[in-house]
């Protein structure tokens, strides 16, 4: 059973999804063992214990950088966690980290890249992008997280249609509901999977 940690830093509804994936029985090969919040307020760290996982504050801006990835990447190598799940986590992590779990990161990005990623693109800004250059299709995507800003591997997407009238707010409902929530957990059971043959 692969280990896992999931970092955020709002409200976890990617993380809802995985943890009702996982009960469901859709991930079978691995377990969230750990919630992380890289700032206070998270609603993300209630679902957590509402779940009965391990839910843990590392307030970046208290900590700054350096220590915040020092204590993280200690939580993870004591909890021996094999694969690092980024739902809503708006930290950048340094390459140094991410060496330290090379192809063991993934994470979802509110559009289909290469469209409306990179530095910059996050959140609401993704799909104010989107409705502002008019495209008729978007969606979600989840990669592997390498040292470029939504540039590793991807490994899921799905599309959602934009309809008139949508608003940011509304856009992103939609691409949530119907694209991320849906391809989240089978990426999660698709890494798991894989880290376990390669133990096999
Ligand atoms: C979502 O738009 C997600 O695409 C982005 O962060 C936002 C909040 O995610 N990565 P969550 O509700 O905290 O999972």
């Amino acid at each position: 059973m692969v280990r896992i940690a999931v970092l955020t830093s709002g409200g976890g509804t990617n993380l809802e999804a995985i943890l009702c994936a996982e009960e469901a029985g859709e991930i079978r090969s691995g377990r969230v063992e750990l919630v992380i919040a890289d700032r206070e307020g998270c609603h993300s760290l209630k679902r957590a214990e509402n779940h009965g996982r391990k839910a843990i504050l590392l307030d970046r801006k208290k900590l700054g950088r350096a220590a915040f990835e020092e204590k993280l990447l200690e939580i993870l190598k004591s909890e021996n966690i094999a694969l690092v799940v980024l739902a809503g986590f708006l930290t950048i992590l340094s390459e140094a980290f991410i060496r330290r779990y090379s192809d063991r990161i993934i994470n979802i990005h509110p559009s289909l890249i290469p469209s409306f990623s990179g530095k910059g693109f996050y959140g609401l800004k993704v799909h104010e992008a989107a409705l502002m250059r008019g495209v008729k299709i978007t969606g979600a995507t989840v990669h592997l997280v390498n040292e470029i800003p939504d540039g590793g591997r991807i490994l899921f997407q799905k599309a959602v249609n934009v309809e008139d009238g949508d608003t940011p707010e509304i856009l992103q409902q939609r691409v949530m509901r119907e694209a991320e929530w849906v391809i989240f957990p089978k990426a999660v059971e698709y890494m798991s999977a894989k880290i376990e043959g390669e133990r096999a």
